[in-house]
């Protein structure tokens, strides 16, 4: 591998060989979304917590000091909006000298395996690879599902994941589901996972994410799981100890709920 790619996955993979992304890219189709309508206020506590962010070109220059950022995963597809005809409808948004420009550890596209578009966003994806090789910046593919969150299950994500290795990306977001080392099994680059819509409690988070590292992921891109809990840095904290230091989600939770005291005394 070249310095410059080698650095760069070093800059996102931790000498652990986990990860903890955080994702505050979600405007870029769902606009002021909860808890994320002002995203430096959403950032500043748990930036100190992230391995790296996932984030727009906009919302980084709008939101993030250059002096106190961490390496910046950036999202370079879009083009589909919430209230749009169809999601999976996304070209490439930002140019690769943009990239260069922002001095960004990777950058971020998602497929639509199986949609009508599928196609166009396979092609994108192996465009950005292109782009992205030459000039030392690794691609993280990330595997969505739009509105239809029922996809999510390992015959359907291993297909998905196993599609994007193969086209080159170095990285691959996915989500956990049952059966997930079917989807690890498969891929042959490492596998983060994502949380998607808030879930009712903080302990099945921490269950998934525990029993998806076990299955090999190497970390997570998790995003409104945490800054949509009321207590984000708590969040945070806790499923930092899962990843780099193999806490269970029982330990997780009390790490949680100490630290959700110690912000409301
Ligand atoms: C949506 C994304 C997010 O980065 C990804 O889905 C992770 O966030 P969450 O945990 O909230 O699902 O690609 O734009």
């Amino acid at each position: 591998m070249e310095w410059g790619m080698a650095n760069r996955m070093a800059q996102l993979i931790q000498s652990d060989g986990r990860c903890l992304f955080l994702p505050i890219d979600h405007g870029y189709f769902q606009g002021p979304t909860r808890k994320l309508e002002e995203p430096r206020k959403t950032l500043e506590p748990l930036l100190p917590h992230a391995d790296a962010i996932f984030i727009t070109r906009g919302v980084l220059r709008s939101s993030v000091e250059p002096g106190n950022a961490k390496p910046i995963i950036l999202r370079v597809s879009g083009g589909t909006s919430i209230i749009g005809k169809d999601l999976a409808y996304e070209g490439i948004t930002t140019s690769i000298e943009e990239a260069i420009r922002l001095n960004v550890a990777a950058m971020g596209l998602s497929i639509f395996v199986g949609s009508d578009y599928e196609h166009e966003s396979l092609l994108n994806l192996s465009k950005l690879v292109d782009e992205g090789e030459k000039y030392g910046i690794p691609v993280m593919a990330v595997t969505a599902v739009g509105k239809e969150l029922e996809k999510r299950d390992a015959r359907y994500l291993a297909l998905c994941c196993r599609i994007a290795a193969e086209l080159g990306a170095r990285v691959v977001k996915t989500y956990w589901c049952e059966d997930f080392d079917k989807v690890v099994k498969g891929c042959p680059v490492p596998i983060v996972m994502a949380g998607g819509p808030q879930v009712d409690t903080e302990l099945e988070v921490f269950e998934f994410v525990y029993d998806g590292i076990e299955k090999g992921a190497i970390g997570v891109n998790l995003g409104r799981n945490v800054w949509q809990n009321d207590f984000p840095v708590a969040m945070i904290k806790a499923l930092r100890a899962i990843i780099h230091e193999n806490t269970t989600p029982k330990q997780a939770q009390e790490l949680y709920d100490s630290v959700k005291r110690g912000e409301q005394e």
